[in-house]
């Protein structure tokens, strides 16, 4: 039955659960062990992740996997995964020693700007708007010299503050366009605090500036970081002869054509982006960092020039096999979960403890993997025969086959269609024979 409850964030977590069970599923009383059979025995460690979110209830489970020999930059990566996805670790692996024996990963960070604006509505004189903005911009800078003091020694901070006039895309509408730099850390606390003292020197500034007649003023709408980072990009590339691709030369001729379709076609473009953000939120997930802020950055990159298309490029010059991809990534490596969640720091800690540049060439780095291994396989034998496997070995752990079922059915299913009733049928016979 459905039900409305007020008060429910101020229940303590067993009162929250009790609501839940008795709402829901009074009739099932298996429901509330599925649940606890997910807390975690060690209780400082579950706090810890009920405090991560409110109204914890129980915790939710994704596979952490690792894929080793990611050789980047002449250094080898055991890089961390977390996903539910099968095949996505075993391509992600399997490309990575495939062009370990190639040169490895060459990747090369191509900008690490991040931005945020301060929107806002002016009904005035745009020429007064501009002098008020040249005479105030200093007290910008001036007014979040507290806030920006540590980042600054950390090499980082402010780097630009603009007026941007958007009142041709709607009426009055302008922005303070700001750039930092935030180094180490996705920088999001950092900018979003800067840009609310942005607007708040803008409000108290335009108040008592004079230049204003009675009835120009600025009204606030809002201040807030863009997820669109497209001068925060990571280049990661791979390249090899053609012989050395594969012994057919018509694979790598293959292989570009699908990345040019991708690059034209937006239907194929989605999906083959959405194959490289396997690899990417693997990692970005696995090192604690914000994947729908990556998601969406990465989306909007995709189609800045007016159509949506590959992430990724391709090519083969002088015989020469060359296939790469750029990405916006505004990572972090301290703040956020980073410090917090044990299995981030693990992550952090496997990768060498990277600095975020290090981290975005990984993070890219798995993404170009995921693509040259999702584009193999649709251009030679399909992604199917890899998927129907670990579709099998699903619907074995769903049926908890043994050992000796699993071997059995493994061996039967080889080659031949795998669907679930057939499955299902195979090891009801096998245990009717023992
Ligand atoms: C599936 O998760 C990802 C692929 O569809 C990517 C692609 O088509 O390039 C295999």
């Amino acid at each position: 039955m459905s039900q409305s409850k007020s008060g429910f964030s101020k229940l303590s977590k067993v009162d929250k659960l009790e609501w839940l069970l008795s709402t829901y599923f009074s009739e099932d009383a298996h429901v509330e062990k599925v649940l606890k059979q997910y807390w975690n025995a060690n209780e400082s460690l579950q706090r810890l992740h009920d405090d991560f979110i409110e109204n914890t209830i129980s915790n939710f489970y994704l596979p952490y996997a690792v894929a080793p020999n990611f050789m980047i930059n002449d250094k080898y990566y055991t890089v961390p995964m977390v996903i539910e996805e099968s095949s996505v670790v075993a391509a992600a692996s399997k490309a990575a020693k495939f062009w370990s024996k190639r040169g490895g990963f060459k990747t090369t960070i191509l900008g690490t700007e991040k931005i945020g604006q301060v929107h806002f509505m002016y009904n005035g004189d745009k020429e007064k708007l501009r002098d008020f903005f040249e005479l105030t911009k200093s007290k910008f800078f001036e007014n979040t010299q507290a806030i920006t003091a540590n980042m600054q020694k950390r090499g980082g901070g402010i780097t630009s503050i603009e007026l941007r006039d958007k009142t041709s895309s709607l009426d009055n509408y302008y922005q303070l366009h700001a750039t930092f730099e935030t180094v180490n850390s996705m920088g999001a606390n950092f900018i979003n605090t800067c840009l609310e003292d942005f607007a708040k020197t803008l409000k108290e500034e335009a108040e008592i500036y004079e230049g204003f007649s009675e009835d120009e003023h600025i009204d606030l709408v809002m201040s807030i970081l863009s997820n669109f980072v497209p001068n925060c990009v990571v280049r990661a590339e791979v390249s090899c002869l053609v012989e050395d691709l594969d012994p057919n030369p018509a694979f790598a001729e293959k292989f570009v054509q699908a990345v040019q379709i991708a690059r034209v076609e937006p239907f194929r473009a989605v999906t083959h982006n959405k194959g490289i953000m396997n690899g990417v939120d693997a990692v970005v997930l696995a090192t604690g960092n914000d994947f729908r802020a990556v998601e969406a950055g990465v989306h909007a990159y995709a189609s800045k020039e007016g159509q949506y298309k590959s992430l990724s490029n391709a090519e083969i010059k002088d015989g020469v096999f060359r296939f790469w991809l750029d990405l916006p990534l505004a990572l972090g490596v301290v703040g956020g979960l980073t410090s917090l969640h044990p299995l981030v720091k693990f992550s952090l800690q496997m990768l060498g403890n990277p600095n975020a540049q290090e981290l975005m060439q990984v993070v890219a780095a798995a993404g170009l993997a995921q693509n040259f291994g999702a584009l193999n396989s649709l251009t030679t034998t399909g992604i199917q025969q890899g998927h129907m496997k670990m579709h099998l070995i699903n619907i074995l752990n769903q049926l908890e086959a043994t050992h000796d079922e699993r071997k059995l059915t493994l061996k039967r299913f080889k080659g031949r269609p795998i669907t679930h009733s057939a499955v299902v049928s195979f090891v009801e016979t096998l245990r009717i024979q023992q």
